[in-house]
């Protein structure tokens, strides 16, 4: 934990005005002392992390626990639990999500949910690992760090663990109606219908293998997520028997970060908690696996991806080895830093033998040093890897030639080419796969059904309709700790800022203590590029940073890159105007950061980058298309309700079009036509002209944030204006129908399109997942129209109140809920069984909320939540960006602030009225799932 916690976190405010007392006052401990309960093990001064770490046991059950006492306000809080299964009935975690339905002192359900508009926590959630589960949240207030404690202490030591969670999370049979005692009986649950959407994914099943069976003697050779076929195998007594053993504080393990001081966290957690338990053997430990004498090969099968950028590249194939304890400290990091010489950039020896000669289109979701389980491993593989190649990738993958370097190295020797702990795992897509599953899930179900006697299936349909009415009870809250609105700071700190010009170009400082580095930031409006290449332009980003420059070629740029800089990279840029919907600017991002002395260096590369990018390289180029084809595509199982938010909507306004275009399925297909082109010579054509629409002085703007001005700092702006700006052209609007608005001295350059006309869009993509993402968007208005505000509180308030409830609770979906941003009030689900369910669901929150069925309490609540999002901590790095890049300034931000505090009852069912009702609404409807009937036989729908 500690190395990768970095300086970043610190605010100004706290790094000014509190210095050092945090980590001095930790420093007075001495080991041996005694507190509630506890006794100081080891006190130790972490310089490098401005950090002092405290180590104490507690005495009568010997839990452990670690505080880094660190002057950042952020403060955080973690109890986490050796949790190894036996099985892959997801024990530990339906645990995970049982526990959050109510405990002793708080027996309301989901309890943390609850909460999320009850506290201002900048994070709140629950993890479930192969060997760990663990439950963490922060806050930056400290009448709600104990708020928040209470209820976590409560919830995994005190759980009410009823029947009726565990169906409800876990798993049960149901009549597919739960009012129709005559339809079919099926399996329901929440994290059954989880690890479905999971396992759609084909790397996290291709990751979940390969651990199973590189670890085949204990805890890591199941799966603890929970296979859903196997997930029926569990009981009720084997949950709570499981919580008995596991949840113990002789099993805990403590965290504590942050400002706040340590005893009354320790006389909280001892009065509340510990005092209550004994010490126990929970006997959890994980064993060394037992070492192969010889290597082994396996072979695992798939659903095929009709999204995958060649259909007949659809194999993974790696070769993994077992390596020491993880406790080694000193081998962990030699091996990770091997790691990552081997893998990473496009000069290390594993990326010109396998992915240049594109043997694949990507390195496998698991590659390199793996320290996550108690012996690490060491992976090296490929994905998108052709049928008739894998025989020479698996020889590519074991061949010593390759690493003559690394054979040199007697610890390497041992470590990979003499380890006879090595598996070779391949996986391949299976035409009838989803259907063996299907067929599987039937069979497991007809046995269960089998077995039913009249009476069982009349209980079945009884305790199906309790959990309907349980789940559909108001529920009393009242027992939850609460900040109230007074709690919450009346205004925004602000965040100085400087502006002056360089070049001609205006530019921001923000002074930050950013560690010695210098973020530079800057952005090229792209407001003269014509519509034919906009599809383009996430290309061009993606690329241009990696295809060599000048006199370098792009494994000399990248080294330089990596010696000199901490990255430089592209992005697209889509900002919707804040005072007029239909105006935004689109630009692109540079995003640079180094050390103050390699300035000169860093520019010299941007400049390089742009005058002279070696586009022309046919064969670079295609290795890189192929993998941001390959990720696009990957994303979706996992991303699918942002793909559903994005394009649905596409039609509502001009933003939103260009969104999809640089984001969105759109952007997904033309990447896999790309992928597919036998000839790259239009692509390389192309990318040029769209580095001629950028770099006006007149139309870019900087910025970066630093500990203190950089002198010639403006210098090197200038020269690189200079530089760019030499042998480009003045450029007109390609389209006559753009309209631009120039806002002077800020260089900041509005489009908007009078042709564009909102209109509603019924979209469904057939996709080869067992679940849905279903979205519905409407249009409403920008960030500083009054009403603003009230549709920001009216989603959180729909969300908590309404969706969560139909769509997670009774929909069995993952997840679902309501958001504003860009002028759109988007609903979506996640992982949902269900489509038509949910888009009535969304319509049934908006009459909810028109109905005014809601209390002054619940509007506070809210409020409460939207303002722990809105005052979460800013890293040093990030400071101003907002303003910089959508021109939102403190004051605006600040009159936005006061609107929240100001929305009424009578305001949030006006705007539901005015803006969501039938009739009154335009809106974008989007559907991302298998085969649908219903929808197929609806002419309203476009089926893609
Ligand atoms: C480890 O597991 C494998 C595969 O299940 C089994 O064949 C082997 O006997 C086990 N070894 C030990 C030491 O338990
Ligand atoms: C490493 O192993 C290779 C092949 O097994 C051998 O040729 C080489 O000498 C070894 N190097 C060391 C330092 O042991
Ligand atoms: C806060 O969330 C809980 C959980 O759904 C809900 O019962 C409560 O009424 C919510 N309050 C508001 C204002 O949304
Ligand atoms: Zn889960």
């Amino acid at each position: 934990f500690l190395s990768s916690s970095s300086p970043g976190f610190l605010t100004q405010h706290t790094w000014r005005l509190k210095s050092t007392s945090a980590r001095e006052r930790a420093l007075q401990y001495q080991p041996g002392q005694k507190i509630h309960g506890f006794t100081v093990k080891e006190v130790v001064a972490v310089p490098d992390l401005f950090l002092t770490a405290v180590k104490l046991t507690h005495d009568k059950t010997g839990a452990q626990y670690l505080h880094a006492a660190r002057d950042d306000s952020n403060n955080l809080f973690s109890v986490q639990f050796r949790t190894t299964p036996m099985d892959s009935t997801g024990v530990p975690h339906i645990l995970e999500h049982t526990v959050l339905c109510g405990s002793e002192k708080y027996p309301c359900r989901d309890p943390f949910f609850k909460m999320l508009n009850r506290s201002l926590s900048t994070f709140m959630n629950a993890f479930t690992a192969s060997d760990y589960t663990m439950y963490p949240f922060s806050t930056q207030n400290g009448k709600d760090f104990q708020n928040l404690l209470s209820v976590y202490l409560d919830a995994v030591f005190f759980p009410c663990l009823r029947e009726q969670d565990f169906w409800q999370e876990g798993w049960r049979l149901e009549n597919e109606d739960p009012t129709d005692p005559n339809s079919p009986l099926v399996f329901k649950g929440v994290v059954f219908n989880e690890m479905k959407g999971a396992f759609s994914d084909n790397e996290r099943l291709y990751a979940q293998h390969l651990q199973n069976k590189l670890y085949p003697n204990h805890t890591y050779s199941v799966v603890s997520g929970g296979e859903p076929l196997a997930i029926p195998d569990l009981t009720w007594e084997q949950l709570k028997q499981f919580h008995a053993t596991h949840y113990h504080p002789s099993n805990a393990r403590f965290f504590t970060y942050g400002d706040l001081p340590l005893e009354p966290h320790l006389k909280q957690i001892q009065e509340e908690a510990l005092s209550k338990f004994d010490r126990i053997n929970p006997k959890t430990e994980v064993p060394s696996q037992p070492r192969w004498t010889s290597p082994k090969e396996d072979h695992v099968t798939c659903s095929p991806d009709p999204l995958a950028p060649d259909p007949n590249k659809q194999n993974t194939v790696c070769v993994s080895y077992l390596l020491g304890d993880i406790t080694d400290a000193f081998e962990g990091l030699t091996l990770s830093l091997l790691s990552s010489l081997m893998i990473s950039g496009p000069n290390s020896p594993f990326y010109k033998s396998l992915i240049e000669p594109k043997l694949g289109t990507d390195f496998s979701s698991v590659v390199g040093y793996d320290g996550s389980t108690k012996e690490a491993s060491f992976s090296i593989g490929l994905q998108g890897v052709d049928e008739e190649d894998i025989e020479r990738p698996i020889r590519q993958l074991l061949s010593c030639t390759l690493c003559s370097r690394f054979k040199k190295c007697r610890k390497t020797n041992k470590t990979l080419y003499e380890n006879t702990h090595r598996l070779t795992l391949s996986m391949s897509p299976e035409e009838s796969y989803l259907e063996k599953q299907a067929k599987a899930e039937e069979e497991k179900l007809q046995k269960k059904i089998e077995v039913l006697s009249d009476s069982d299936r009349k209980q079945i349909y009884e305790k199906g309709l309790d959990l309907l009415a349980a789940q559909s009870q108001t529920q009393d809250v009242s027992c939850l700790p609460a900040l109230k609105v007074s709690d919450i700071e009346p205004t925004i700190p602000i965040t100085p800022v400087q502006i002056s010009t360089a070049g001609g170009v205006p530019v921001q400082y923000c002074e930050q203590p950013t560690n010695g580095l210098v973020y530079f930031r800057a952005l090229c409006n792209l407001n003269t590029l014509p519509e034919d290449l906009r599809v383009f332009v996430p290309l061009f980003c993606s690329v241009i940073t990696k295809m060599g420059c000048g006199a370098l070629d792009y494994r000399q740029q990248a080294q330089q890159m990596e010696l000199r800089t901490g990255g430089m990279s592209v992005s697209t840029q889509v900002i919707t105007d804040c005072n007029e919907l239909d105006t935004y600017e689109q630009g692109i991002l540079l995003s640079s950061s180094c050390l103050e002395r390699n300035l000169p260096h860093m520019f010299q590369l941007w400049s390089d980058i742009f005058i002279s990018p070696h586009f022309d390289d046919e064969e670079r180029l295609r290795v890189l298309v192929m993998q941001s084809a390959q990720e696009l595509a990957n994303g979706i199982a996992y991303s699918g309700h942002l793909y559903a938010m994005t394009r649905a909507g596409r039609h509502l306004t001009p933003a939103g079009d260009l969104q999809e275009t640089f984001g969105g399925m759109e952007q997904v297909t033309f990447m896999k036509r790309t992928a597919a082109m036998a000839d790259l010579s239009q692509i390389i054509r192309t990318l040029p002209r769209i580095k001629i629409h950028l770099f006006n002085p007149d139309n870019m703007r900087w910025v970066y944030n630093t500990p203190a001005i950089v002198s010639d700092a403006a210098a090197h702006l200038e020269g690189f204006i200079k530089d760019v700006a030499k042998n480009r052209k003045e450029r007109k609007p390609v389209r006559p129908n753009i309209i631009e608005v120039k806002l002077n001295s800020k260089n900041k350059i509005l489009s908007s399109i009078p042709t564009f006309h909102p209109c509603p869009m019924k979209t469904f993509f057939q996709m080869p997942f067992p679940v849905n993402f279903v979205s519905e968007s409407i249009r409403t208005v920008p960030f500083s129209h009054k009403d603003y505000a009230s549709l920001c509180i009216l989603a959180r308030m729909m969300t908590a109140k309404f969706l969560h409830g139909e769509i997670r609770e009774k929909g069995g979906a993952y997840g679902g809920g309501a958001k504003i941003g860009g002028g759109l009030f988007t609903f979506y689900s996640y992982r949902d069984p269900n489509t038509v369910q949910t888009l009535s669901a969304f319509g049934n929150g908006i009459d909810w909320a028109k109905s005014g069925k809601f209390t002054q309490q619940d509007i506070d609540e809210a409020k409460l939540s939207v303002f722990s999002a809105v005052d979460s901590p800013v890293a040093p790095a990030d400071k101003g960006m907002g303003q910089f890049l959508s021109g939102v300034t403190d004051e605006m931000k600040q009159s936005h602030r006061q609107r929240l505090f100001a929305v009424d009852h009578k305001n949030l069912v006006d705007v539901a009225e005015r803006y969501l009702s039938a009739g009154q609404k335009t809106c974008g409807v989007v559907i991302l799932g298998p085969e649908n009937d219903v929808i197929k036989k609806d002419p309203s729908w476009i089926i893609k």
